[in-house]
């Protein structure tokens, strides 16, 4: 219980957070996964949870802010879709005197009074992971096609660079198409189908997360090529779907990007609307997986 007139200043009753968040969508596996940890701790810490599902869109993230901030919730948390065109509505909510907090992906603003703490992956250096295991693994000319998330994503753009940056090393790899796949099975299916139709050789497949990954597999067997040994796939992620094809052999490698943020983002939510310091960058911890790896750790897979 909060001394008197606590209630209004967190903008709740009786001492009961609540929290409005706005999720990106259910546009992946990862998506699934990280949902359903937000839900379950919510309740677990005793959040009151305001979900929002804005299919991918921003102005559907932008209404939905606006109405959590209408409502006089005690926090918002997000994941934005893209990176850019979020001052005006986080203004908003912080003439309200309501915090918030990103989660998954950080926005690109010069404003950083405008949000808390960013709760995350470091996208960068999964780009990186995939790109060192290409270095690795490539021998002589290697064409890789690129299956990109959502145009303007922080982890399309990042996961981008950070690759780029390692096979930079390697004149003999060459990026030969890249496109969006919008971060969907579908996507990553029609966009390879039309890869192997446009280039006449594809080495390799390094998708941006593994649902693009497991639609091209299906565009591959379709085109009557073996995935994992005609063409070669990296994916980022690792959820129980990429890591099962992993194991098959149709996946070469995964990138591990943790989708159970949750328990992390309650402990947060509670010291934000406490008044309590937060670090500004909590970075998720995260590994990769081999095929080998993948046939280990599958059984106790949780998502
Ligand atoms: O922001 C995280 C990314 O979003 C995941 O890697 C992808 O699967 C999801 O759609």
């Amino acid at each position: 219980a909060c001394g008197s007139g606590g209630g209004a200043e967190t903008g709740s009753t009786g001492g009961t957070i609540t929290m409005g968040f706005a999720q990106v969508g259910a546009e992946s596996g990862w998506r699934t996964a990280n949902t359903k940890s937000i839900q379950d701790e919510a309740k677990t810490a005793g959040i009151d949870l305001k979900f929002s599902d804005a299919q991918q869109k921003q102005e559907n993230q932008i209404k939905a802010i606006r109405s959590y901030i209408q409502q006089k919730v005690s926090v918002i948390a997000f994941s934005p879709v893209v990176e850019t065109g979020w001052d005006t509505v986080l203004l908003e909510a912080k003439r309200a005197n309501i915090p918030v907090i990103l989660t998954d992906r950080s926005i690109d603003s010069d404003d950083t009074s405008l949000y808390k703490t960013f709760l995350g992956s470091d996208f960068v250096e999964e780009g990186r992971k995939a790109g060192d295991w290409l270095v690795a693994n490539a021998s002589g000319p290697t064409n890789v096609v690129e299956l990109q998330g959502t145009t303007g994503a922080a982890p399309a753009i990042d996961r981008k660079k950070g690759f780029e940056e390692k096979i930079a090393s390697k004149p003999d790899i060459k990026v030969v198409a890249s496109q969006t796949g919008d971060f969907t099975r579908s996507g990553g299916k029609q966009v390879m189908e039309a890869f192997l139709k446009s280039q006449p050789k594809i080495d390799v497949v390094y998708a941006h997360n593994d649902d693009m990954g497991l639609g091209a597999i299906e565009a591959i067997k379709a085109a009557g090529k073996v995935p994992g040994k005609d063409i070669k796939i990296i994916t980022v992620d690792a959820v129980k779907d990429g890591m099962q094809a992993l194991a098959n052999g149709e996946i070469n490698f995964i990138v591990e990007c943790n989708p159970l943020l949750g328990k992390q983002l309650m402990e947060l939510a509670k010291k934000v609307v406490a008044g309590e310091q937060v670090p500004e960058r909590v970075v998720t911890e995260e590994g990769t997986f081999t095929q080998e790896q993948a046939k280990t750790v599958l059984p106790q897979r949780q998502y």
